[in-house]
């Protein structure tokens, strides 16, 4: 059988295998050789006998060796999380800050994108887009609550001033971008329960290269809608953060203040934590004291005290904002400082905030575990929902 390039390298460990004479095209276990090399006891089959499963036919040579995984404490690779080569693949399951319940609804949604409603499905852009290409370009994560954007004249205030800061003319002016997100809500006919991420990248450009002289000049405008709401397992559980080796940067490097597209360095994170076993990572400053989490702001309480990172390295978000307003209005102390890890471990409380979860309680840090109480996130939880419903009234 002829088979074209590419698909005869995807076949390839696996043909190796059949002239090796270990399984049979169709997969299946056609004879183990003889053992050439000393077994040992754990690891048999990966390497103590020369034998290296391949992940298609792994419970095969399993059977044909007589081992159990369990009772001869066999860890050969697990096809799930190992690749024919070998590698490590990770396993990405579980729920993070921003996992959503699920709606089927988002199937069908309308995308406003640069002017025009569209389909999901055709709501595409250009692989010269420089969002796509380079992470070039700025974005907002907004709320809609009750018919109404929950404090978006912050949000479109950070949007203009991250875009001016990378000099991205976004074409649109405050009452522009206004009127798009109402009328891509209105076209959803959503009202509530609704997560809205504004989104403006460089646009088009003549090359895929990060110089923006490459620019067309017509940046990409797009606003994505969707019926989400936080997990409720999440908020009554709590997060389990990891911290990471991967810090956060400041001004002079990367500036964590911006809210760009490129989420490289956040995504990172996330993958450490997800490595170990956490929802969330938590992430040091370059001087060793605690910033903030991958996508969400980072609080701790200790005695009635709260306190949160200086806001030198990491992204200031409004939730975050508000929050420490709230604490003011409401004779709570809240601290913006420098802390240690140890003080992290040492406190009664942590939360994150967002705009998508508000306030989520933290369960568990680096494996230990905080009370179930949680006294002080409930309240200012409870504070932070209640001032929305002031702003929406008052027209914020
Ligand atoms: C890294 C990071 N931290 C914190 C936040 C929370 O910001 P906000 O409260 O404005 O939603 C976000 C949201 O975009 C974020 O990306």
């Amino acid at each position: 059988m002829q088979l074209s390039g590419r698909l005869r390298e995807s076949v390839r460990p696996h043909r190796d295998r059949q002239q090796q004479g270990y399984v049979t095209a169709r997969g299946r276990e056609q004879g183990i050789p003889k053992r050439s090399g000393p077994r040992t006891g754990k690891n048999v089959l990966p390497d103590g006998n020369g034998i290296k499963p391949c992940s298609r036919c792994l419970q095969c040579c399993r059977r044909t060796l007589g081992l159990r995984p369990r009772d001869r404490g066999l860890t050969a690779p697990n096809p799930r999380t190992t690749r024919q080569d070998g590698a490590k693949r990770m396993e990405l399951s579980g729920k993070g800050a921003q996992t959503p319940r699920e709606d089927a609804r988002n199937g069908e949604v309308l995308i406003w994108l640069n002017g025009r409603l569209v389909p999901r499905a055709e709501a595409t852009v250009s692989i010269f887009d420089a969002g796509f290409g380079l992470g070039d370009g700025v974005w907002e994560g907004l709320r809609l609550v009750k018919g109404r954007f929950v404090f978006l004249d912050e949000h479109l205030r950070r949007l203009q001033a991250g875009a001016r800061a990378i000099a991205l003319e976004i074409g649109l002016d405050r009452d522009g971008l206004e009127g798009a997100l109402k009328e891509t809500a209105a076209a959803n006919d959503m009202h509530d329960g609704v997560h809205v991420r504004l989104m403006v990248t460089r646009g088009e450009k003549t090359t895929v290269h990060q110089d923006p002289r490459n620019a067309l000049g017509r940046p990409t405008i797009a606003i994505v809608a969707e019926h989400k709401l936080p997990d409720p397992e999440i908020k009554e559980c709590g997060l389990s953060l990891s911290t990471v080796p991967i810090r956060c940067s400041g001004p002079d490097t990367f500036d964590m203040r911006l809210n760009s597209h490129s989420r490289l360095n956040l995504i990172q994170a996330l993958l450490h934590a997800i490595g170990a076993g956490a929802d969330e990572a938590l992430m040091l400053d370059p001087h060793g004291f605690v910033s903030s989490c991958n996508s969400t702001n980072f609080f701790i309480v200790k005695d009635g005290i709260v306190a949160t990172s200086t806001g030198g390295y990491c992204f200031n978000g409004i939730t975050r904002e508000k929050v420490i307003g709230l604490c003011g209005d409401n004779g709570i102390r809240c601290e913006l400082r420098n802390f240690t890890l140890a003080e992290v471990y040492d406190a009664d409380e942590a939360f994150v905030t967002g705009t998508f979860g508000g306030l989520t309680p933290v369960r568990s840090i680096d494996g230990r575990s905080f009370s179930v109480e949680r006294t002080w996130t409930r309240k200012l939880s409870h504070i932070y929902e209640t001032e929305i419903g002031v702003a929406l009234r008052a027209g914020l």
